[in-house]
């Protein structure tokens, strides 16, 4: 492959060279036609001076053509004393095609030439264009007057100059814009390539600079949009945006994988604790069963965290499967209503369904039941002794509310934006002394159903005084039927 650089060098250069080349072709052309006018113009004036000599002499009654000895027609030889003043070529032609009169010029050319010229006249046109007759080394250009005036006895005067003249003009052009167009293009096409380089050094600056930044490690830098023209700092702004998209998914991906190591860690920390007291000799039987309740405990935990995982990350990739049907949310809300009841009863947390209706939406009803069974566990664990828990499914227009209200410890207005957040907790170490076993991806998880529905999880709380959580799902044309308008109010 040809660098870039150099394939437009040289198409610059090569365009240069054409252009110059035209313009030498267009100019010598034009130029060459003006000095050839010039000349016919002078034959011209020739020849009208010739004409007027003869009209002269005819008008004051002097003989014009006069016989020799011999009968050889020719012109008087006053007349043509006065015609040897024209400069060039003169031929004057009698009536018979006979040739009358030759200027100095013609008479000195040699025989054969004279031949030649006397076919090239006999030619050329009365008062037409100018013609030009090769004669030895010359070339003469000729123009022919006819002469009506019988008493002349004369037909024609033919006058010619030499276009020596007009061919030395190009030629001088041209060796000039020879010498001094390959400079130009020189010159232009080492400035195009010293222009290019500074461009293709920028773009290469800038490969280098992303080759760099490539390493996980230095995702924090962004390059420079210092001394960069207009369109290499919009290549460098699009750069510097898809780095930072990468660096805050690198960021998401290493605090997820430590997150995650470090939740599993804990589990089998305890796991391993448990299966040696089993295996130890000196441990009572009693202890033994109590050691493997316990491990099969933690095993279940990380089944459990295990299974959130695989689910959050077939959700990233978009993998996840929903499988829509009917579901009827009454009956839902009902069945987790009375897992609650025995929830909260363990708890000392009074739960009630202070309202609900009858709808069914196009769902994932194991996605939705998690999702319901989610809040309501939430707001029973974060609910001390005492509390109360309401659930509430309304009905609205256009979607469809499950709300879950509590009175317990609320959450502080700074969490409010993490909670949907993976692995986060209000407080990691309390969650899992007090044997609340949350991993903190219970509600991220539940965004995601929400979402993944086409409907939001919302939440309002104030620490102290408790959360409310609602979930608001869409209604198709299908599910809408008359609205309850019935909601949970806030505290
Ligand atoms: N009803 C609630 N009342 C108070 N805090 C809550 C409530 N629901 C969730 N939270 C807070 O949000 C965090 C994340 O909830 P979640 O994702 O369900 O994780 P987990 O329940 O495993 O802790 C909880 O650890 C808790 O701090
Ligand atoms: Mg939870």
């Amino acid at each position: 492959m040809i660098p870039a650089r150099l394939k437009l060098t040289f198409v610059f250069a090569g365009a240069m060279t054409v252009t110059g080349a035209a313009l030498g072709i267009a100019v010598s052309a034009s130029r060459t036609a003006g000095a050839y006018s010039a000349i016919a113009r002078e034959a011209l004036a020739d020849g009208d001076l010739a004409m007027r000599i003869v009209e002269q002499a005819s008008k004051d009654r002097e003989p014009v053509v006069v016989r020799d000895s011999s009968g050889v027609e020719q012109i008087a030889r006053s007349v043509a004393a006065r015609l040897e003043v024209i400069p060039g070529y003169v031929v004057i032609v009698g009536r018979k095609a006979n040739v009358v009169f030759t200027s100095f010029d013609v008479r000195d050319l040699s025989d054969d030439d004279w031949t030649t010229l006397q076919h090239g006249i006999a030619d050329l046109p009365d008062d037409g264009p100018a013609g030009v007759i090769s004669v030895g080394q010359e070339r003469i250009l000729f123009v022919a007057h006819a002469i009506h005036d019988s008493t002349t006895r004369l037909s024609r005067v033919v006058t010619g100059v030499r276009v020596r003249g007009a061919q030395s003009l190009p030629t001088e052009l041209v060796t000039t814009l020879f010498a001094v167009m390959p400079l130009a293009i020189a010159l232009a096409s080492w400035g195009m390539w010293l222009m290019l380089g500074g461009t293709f050094r920028r773009i290469e600056r800038v490969r280098r600079g992303v080759a760099d930044i490539t390493d996980g490690r230095s995702l924090h830098r962004r390059l420079s949009t210092d001394e960069a023209s207009p369109e290499i700092a919009a290549l460098i702004d699009t750069l510097n945006s898809m780095i930072a998209r990468l660096e805050t998914s690198f960021a998401a991906l290493r605090r997820f994988t430590a997150d995650a190591s470090h939740e599993l860690k804990t589990p089998l920390a305890v796991l391993r604790a448990d299966v040696e007291r089993a295996m130890s000799a000196t441990t009572r039987k009693d202890d033994r069963l109590v050691a493997l309740e316990e491990a099969l405990h933690e095993t279940t935990r990380m089944a459990d965290l295990v299974e959130s995982l695989l689910t959050l990350a077939r959700a990233d990739e978009g993998r996840f499967d929903l499988y829509r049907e009917r579901v009827d949310l009454s009956e839902l809300t009902q069945e987790v209503y009375e897992t609650a009841l025995i929830l909260g009863e363990g708890a000392g947390v009074a739960v009630n369904l202070p309202f609900t209706t009858e709808v069914t939406i196009a769902g994932d009803r194991t996605r939705l039941r998690q999702l319901f069974l989610n809040l309501v566990t939430n707001a029973i664990k974060y609910t001390p002794r005492g509390g109360r828990v309401d659930i509430g499914l309304g009905r609205h227009p256009d979607n469809v509310t499950f709300a879950v209200r509590d009175t317990g410890a609320g959450i502080a207005a700074a969490d409010l934006p993490h909670i949907f957040e993976r692995f986060w907790r209000a407080d990691r170490a309390r969650s899992r002394t007090a044997e609340r076993g949350g991993f903190g991806l219970g509600l991220a998880i539940s965004q995601w159903i929400a979402q993944a529905h086409g409907g939001t999880l919302t939440v309002q709380s104030r620490l102290g005084k408790g959360s409310l959580f609602t979930l608001t799902l869409p209604l198709d044309a299908a599910d809408r039927a008359e609205p309850d308008d019935e909601t949970l109010p806030e505290h």
